[in-house]
């Protein structure tokens, strides 16, 4: 699988990934040994998807079943909203890490731009129902907390998670170490092509997630033009969208949740350019998660 350069000499990610939002902890663990041994070596976790310790049990035996060590897999977590404030940003990082049974990470994302009152309660709200944010930090405040990680070694490269380019701009101008990695919401019905366009000048890792629009139906996987494609190239409606998002230079996630569907997910090949520039005049606009204008996690069941 093809792999990104990271700014700064931090790794190289393979280009496509496997995400772990997965609600149930058993099928966490039967989908990621599947997505190891489809070939999947690049993860991406979340302490806010409640599943770290579950990820790292699947990973520590694929090690074995599979013959790989640490150093093949690519692997990234994100804190979350009620670790923005500096002095909570290391032990976050340190008990993702322990959760995960791991020594180092590859690359540790600030999962949302917005920062919650901090606390062990991940979804504070008040009695209405709001939720309570923190404006007591900004996010350059916990952007310099990140970039003391990347210092201190345990951590390789770091970035943001579902931000704007107007979110992204200022952070970008005054960061010590630059996002490496921007990952955000992306797909036929949500280009984003402003954004991709700035990451590609500054050499950040353009991240797509929900390539597959989440599975929602009817939706993407239905399209007429993604099916139609697929047919005349012979492979899946999914293939054909996780082969758009790496041939316009991002990586991609997915989040195949059977091993068949890991292997079918795995398999993907470069599309014809007429199909290529057949899905970029797709004119339907549909974001599907609207965590990037309230911090709150679309796809997340809220009572997990
Ligand atoms: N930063 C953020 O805020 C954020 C937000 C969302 C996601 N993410 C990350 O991005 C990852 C990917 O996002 P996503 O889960 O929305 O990706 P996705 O791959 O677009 O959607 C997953 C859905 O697609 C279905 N699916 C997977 N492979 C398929 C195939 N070959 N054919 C038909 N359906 C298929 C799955 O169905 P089944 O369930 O039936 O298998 C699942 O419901 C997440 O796991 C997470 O790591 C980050």
């Amino acid at each position: 699988m093809k792999r990104i350069p990271l700014s700064h000499g931090a790794g190289q990610m393979p280009v496509l990934g496997f995400g772990t939002l997965i609600p149930d902890a058993a099928v966490t663990i039967t989908a990621t040994k599947g997505a190891l041994e489809a070939g999947f070596r690049h993860f991406d976790c979340a302490e806010r998807y409640l599943n770290e310790l579950e990820v790292g049990k699947a990973l520590q035996a694929g090690f074995a079943d599979c013959g790989i060590v640490r150093e093949d897999i690519f692997v990234t977590t994100k804190l979350w909203n009620t670790n923005h404030r500096p002095e909570r940003v290391e032990p976050a990082f340190e008990a993702s890490l322990v959760r995960l049974g791991l020594a180092y990470l590859d690359l540790y994302l600030i999962h949302t731009p917005f920062a919650f009152q901090p606390g062990d309660n991940q979804d504070p709200r008040d009695e209405n129902g709001n939720v309570l944010y923190d404006r007591d930090v900004t996010l350059l405040d916990t952007w310099k907390a990140m970039e003391s990680l990347v210092d201190h070694g345990k951590c390789r490269a770091v970035g943001l998670s579902d931000i704007t380019l107007d979110g992204l701009k200022p952070i970008y101008e005054a960061a010590r170490i630059k996002p490496a990695v921007v990952q955000v919401e992306s797909h036929p019905y949500l280009p984003e092509t402003e954004l991709l366009e700035f990451c590609k000048e500054k050499a950040i890792v353009f991240l797509a997630f929900a390539p597959l629009g989440h599975g929602m139906k009817p939706g993407l996987l239905e399209d007429p033009v993604i099916s139609g494609i697929a047919t005349r190239v012979g492979k899946t409606p999914a293939q054909v969208l996780l082969a758009w998002a790496v041939q316009r230079g991002t990586a991609v996630l997915t989040t195949p949740k059977t091993a068949a569907r890991a292997r079918e997910n795995f398999d993907i090949s470069a599309l014809p350019e007429n199909a290529f520039d057949e899905i970029n005049r797709i004119e339907t606009r549909l974001r599907l998660n609207n965590v990037v204008t309230t911090g709150v996690p679309g796809f997340i069941p809220q009572s997990k």
